[in-house]
């Protein structure tokens, strides 16, 4: 690539220290600004990741000719505002996920983004690792068969916290939109769009899923048993079994780095390590796009944005789950 792509982070908080600590790993990527509500904290970010400016607020970071891009690092009930005011600034998008808490939020930054032409994807990192695209292969090779079911679990035990963004209603709070996203995505990644979507979840005082068990069902008879939670350590791994044999994604499985597959009793594991925290590789993909004018990206298209957002709705209308009241409407 000739010229580096610029970006911006908006939202300086855990995963934005991840997520920039990566940026400096990618030849084609320059930590070009970032902005907090607090320029106190931008400035002391600034200087840890070598960023080249800060800014006083997220407009002013978007407002920045220079920006090519911004990363929307905020809780999710604000990924839709964030990234609306950065793609009407002439801003390219990289958006946490979700990109929106329901499909209409979604829609109507994608109509944003096709209006003027500007690049736009959801951060779901797990689809540009390495062992993401091995098991790809594997699957389109025939190695398993024909697939059959999908089972993957996502959780993490989480002491109470009204305030923080895992219990708190008004940030987005809940295991399905936070962690459940990752077995949800591997499910369409792999099988599609459900036909049937059952789900049970257990919710907190604060209203919202501490637990959510969910299974699938597909038009061609195939399932996918998936489950998050911030009630307890799972183990994270996700299984794919098929007519001929199965592939194990070792935990973390959204991140992995190993995958055992096993056909008639024999086991053979694949190793494929990651650089940095992982999000190189989705850096890269954006800095590609960018450099290619793509408005989205063919490995992650906004059409699986849309298809994800949808396949959440589905399991929340299920367990009762609504933030009507504590989001904007587009
Ligand atoms: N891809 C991944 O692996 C991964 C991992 C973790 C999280 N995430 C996603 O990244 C997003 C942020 O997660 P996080 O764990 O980094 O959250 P966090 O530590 O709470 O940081 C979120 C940041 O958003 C900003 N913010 C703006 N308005 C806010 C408000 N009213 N309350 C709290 N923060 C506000 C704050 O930055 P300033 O104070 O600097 O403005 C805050 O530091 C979430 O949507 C989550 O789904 C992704």
């Amino acid at each position: 690539m000739d010229k580096k792509i610029n970006w911006g982070i908006i939202g300086l908080g855990k995963i934005a220290h991840k997520f920039a600590a990566d940026l400096n790993l990618s030849d084609n990527a320059v930590l070009y600004g970032v902005a907090s509500r607090d320029f106190a904290k931008a400035e002391r970010f600034k200087n840890e990741y070598n960023s080249v400016k800060s800014y006083r607020s997220y407009e002013a970071l978007a407002d920045d000719p220079d920006i090519d891009i911004v990363y929307v690092a905020t809780p999710h009930v604000f990924h839709f505002e964030n990234a609306m005011m950065c793609l009407k600034k002439g801003k390219s998008v990289l958006c946490e996920k979700p990109m929106g808490m329901n499909s209409e939020q979604v829609k109507s930054l994608i109509e944003e983004a096709r209006r003027r032409n500007l690049f736009l994807m959801e951060g779901i990192w797990t689809r540009f690792i390495p062992a993401t695209e091995k098991l790809l292969e594997l699957i389109d090779e025939g190695v398993i068969g024909k697939l059959i079911s999908v089972r993957a679990d996502f959780g993490f035990k989480s002491s109470f916290d009204s305030e923080s963004r895992i219990f708190n209603k008004k940030l987005g709070a809940g295991s399905l939109l936070d962690i459940g996203i990752y077995p949800v995505y591997l499910s369409l990644l792999l099988l599609g769009i459900p036909k049937n979507i059952k789900a049970f979840a257990r919710m907190t005082k604060t209203d919202v899923d501490s637990y959510c068990a969910m299974l699938f069902d597909y038009e061609n008879g195939s399932k996918a048993n998936l489950e998050s939670t911030i009630e307890a350590d799972t183990p994270v791994e996700g299984y794919i079994y098929g007519s001929k044999g199965s592939i194990k994604m070792h935990s973390r499985f959204h991140h992995t780095e190993r995958l055992t597959i096993s056909i008639n009793g024999n086991s053979e594991t694949l190793e494929m390590k990651i650089e940095g925290n992982g999000y190189v590789y989705e850096i890269d993909e954006a800095n590609q796009c960018l450099a290619n004018n793509q408005t989205e990206s063919e490995k992650l298209p906004l059409s699986t944005t849309i298809d994800l957002i949808k396949t959440l709705e589905g399991v929340m209308e299920e367990i009762g789950l609504n933030y009507e009241g504590y989001i904007s409407n587009p």
